[in-house]
């Protein structure tokens, strides 16, 4: 699994205090490692940009990049981390959403390839900025997620352009002198059938066969999102990497000679199933209150890790040298919200104050959308690299809260 649990919990939380994120090192290069290998085993063209938006901690961002991994960004910010981390700009890909022409105008000094979320996002990119490889995020029309709020492809969703406007885009581009393209979509979150990834890459791959026969060229990508899920439950499947690949690869190979498309690279951008199963986050049992039904309140909250409150995400909990699960509880957090709810009707050991409770799987999505909310300082990040433990982002002060105001 990962080698955080080999480690001392007590240690770790008398050591760095809680709440405290913790990363397997080890954990993040076995999934990269996983996922490459399988994919270039059936398409040797496949590269793969990790999702800042995951986990943006410039120590885990490094180690992305010293595996020579690429960086799929968000925002201009995103993008000038990724830069910090060391990643080269041909290994930078920026995908923005409703983007900004000042957006477009901080990436001028960088030469990385756009991802644009609309025809409009063209024009207001094309009078500040003019990268060498632009595409445009698709929406097929089909979207699927583990959660309504991460699916992100379909008629309900904000994002891309729909397919029937698409080609429309991409004269527009050409139009201006555009040569070089890539075509993208991004359908949905935390995806466990691989026969749904075979689905929507040959949906992507036929609207893209449409398009470039159109314009007259190829594409030099193919950029399929991520989506690669996790099983964050006991009972949830996990995701067989080996048959998506293969899947993936066929369809994927079949369409590129019917369209005469060459070989053009296969990009994957994952966020949760590189990261999402080597962190975990280790909260105190702060209060126990016995009211209508039994609520363990602890030291974390939604404005640690929001997964739960905002999309009544699971995540599988331990308690420290517990094991017998007596009590029904709600799990609470400190924050001001009757949502700040982690789960709800769940068997635990009983509890008293002071207990260490582990939270699994929270390594994407969980510190990168922590807030200040209730002003309670995000809390500290550490990874543990084979027997060593290092501080990796430290927990935030007053003072830091204090920083940003004028006098
Ligand atoms: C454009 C884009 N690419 C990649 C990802 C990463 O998704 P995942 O963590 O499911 O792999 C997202 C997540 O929302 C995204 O919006």
């Amino acid at each position: 699994m990962n080698n955080i649990q080999h480690h001392d919990i007590k240690k770790l939380a008398l050591d760095y205090g809680t709440p405290l994120y913790v990363y397997s090192k080890q954990s993040i290069e076995d999934n990269y490692t996983k996922l490459r290998d399988t994919f270039m085993k059936y398409y040797p063209h496949t590269r793969i940009h990790f999702s800042v938006k995951a986990n943006s901690n410039l120590h885990i961002l490094k180690q992305f990049n010293d595996m020579g991994c690429g960086a799929d960004c968000s925002s201009p910010y995103e993008v000038m981390l990724a830069k910090h981390a060391g990643f080269s700009d041909d290994r930078i890909i920026y995908t923005g959403n409703y983007e900004s022409v000042s957006d477009f105008s901080s990436l001028t000094d960088y030469k990385v390839k756009v991802n644009l979320d609309d025809i409009t996002s063209f024009s207001r990119m094309h009078s500040v900025y003019n990268p060498e490889v632009i595409s445009f995020r698709i929406n097929p029309g089909i979207g699927k997620g583990g959660y309504e709020g991460i699916t992100t492809g379909g008629t309900d969703a904000k994002f891309g352009v729909p397919y029937e406007k698409a080609l429309y885009g991409y004269q527009l581009a050409k139009e201006k002198g555009y040569k070089r393209f890539g075509i993208h979509m991004m359908t949905g979150s935390n995806n466990l059938e691989p026969y749904y990834f075979a689905q929507v890459v040959e949906k992507l791959m036929m609207i893209a066969g449409n398009i470039f026969d159109k314009i007259g060229s190829a594409p030099e990508y193919v950029d399929i999102g991520g989506g690669f899920g996790i099983p964050y439950e006991d009972d949830d499947e996990v995701l067989d990497i080996e048959l998506t690949a293969k899947l993936v690869a066929e369809v994927f190979e079949e369409k590129c000679a019917k369209y005469g498309f060459g070989k053009p690279s296969l990009l994957l951008e994952p966020g949760r199933y590189l990261v999402g199963n080597a962190g975990w986050l280790i909260t105190k049992v702060t209060g126990v209150k016995h009211s209508y039904k039994h609520f363990v309140g602890v030291d974390a909250g939604m404005s640690t890790l929001i997964r739960p409150a905002l999309y009544g995400a699971k995540h599988r909990t331990y308690v420290y040298g517990k094991d017998v699960p007596e009590w029904n509880v709600n799990l609470c957090g400190q924050i001001c919200e009757n949502s700040d709810i982690f789960a709800k009707n769940v068997f635990m050991p009983p509890v008293s104050e002071g207990d260490l409770l582990i939270l699994r799987d929270v390594g994407a999505y969980g510190f990168t959308m922590a807030s200040n909310y209730n002003n309670r300082p995000r809390p500290a990040e550490v990874i543990i690299d084979n027997d060593n433990v290092r501080l990796i982002r430290r927990r935030e002060k007053f003072e830091d809260f204090l920083r940003l105001y004028e006098s």
